[in-house]
C-alpha cells in the first residue's frame, strides 16, 4: 500500500490524501465546489445576455435591398409611381412633389392596412376607408384615426435613377425630408 505524511510527519495510506474524511477538509471542497458552480453558472448567464444582445441588436438592423424604382425624368410634378418594397408584397407610393423633390412610403395605412392614394388635388395622401389623411412631404398623419406616421423608404439618385435603400420606421435623423434630385 502506497502511503504519504500527512503534516504530523505520521504515515497514511495514500487514498486519505485523496478523500477527505474530515469534516472540514468536506465543508472546504464544497465551498470550492459551490464557488466554481457561482462562477460557470454567471459565465452561462453573460454569455446568454450577450447572446440575447447580439440577437436583438441584429434584429433591429434589418438589411434592405437596394432597388430601382423609377427614372427622375419620367415621372412628372404631382405624378406618382407604384413600387413593392422591400419585398414583393409591400406596396409603395413614390409621389414627385416637385421639380426636384420626391417622397415615397409603404402604401399600407397605419390604421388598418387599406392602400393610400395621393390626392393631387389636396395635396396630400389619403386613406378612403376610415379617412385618414397624411401629409404628403413627411408622411405624419393629418387627420382621422391613424395614430402613425406612414413608414417612409428610403431614396438615392444613382444618375438618373431613383434607388430605394431601405426603410424609415421610426422617423430616423432623415425623417421628414424629402429627397432632392437634379
Ligand atoms: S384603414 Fe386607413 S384610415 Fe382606417
Amino acid at each position: 500500500m502506497k502511503l504519504f505524511r500527512d503534516g504530523d510527519g505520521n504515515a497514511e495510506p495514500l487514498w486519505r490524501e485523496e478523500v477527505s474524511i474530515h469534516a472540514a477538509d468536506e465543508r472546504y471542497v464544497s465551498r470550492r465546489q459551490f464557488a466554481k458552480f457561482l462562477v460557470l453558472t454567471s459565465l452561462a448567464m453573460f454569455v446568454g445576455n450577450l447572446w440575447i444582445l447580439v440577437k436583438s441588436w441584429l434584429a433591429r438592423k434589418p438589411v434592405y435591398p437596394a432597388r430601382p424604382v423609377a427614372r427622375t425624368g419620367e415621372i412628372p410634378v404631382g405624378g406618382v409611381r407604384l413600387f413593392n418594397y422591400p419585398g414583393p408584397n409591400d406596396p409603395c407610393i413614390l409621389v414627385r412633389t416637385s421639380e426636384t423633390e420626391v417622397v415615397a412610403y409603404s402604401q399600407k395605412c397605419t390604421h388598418l392596412s387599406c392602400a393610400v392614394y395621393y390626392s393631387k388635388e389636396n395635396d396630400r395622401i389619403e386613406c378612403p376607408c376610415h379617412e385618414g389623411y397624411f401629409s404628403v412631404r413627411t408622411g405624419d398623419v393629418l387627420q382621422g384615426p391613424p395614430e402613425r406616421p406612414l413608414p417612409r423608404v428610403v431614396l438615392e439618385q444613382r444618375g438618373d435613377q431613383l434607388i430605394a435603400v431601405g426603410m424609415d420606421l421610426g422617423r430616423g435623423p432623415q425623417g421628414g425630408k424629402e429627397a432632392r434630385h437634379a
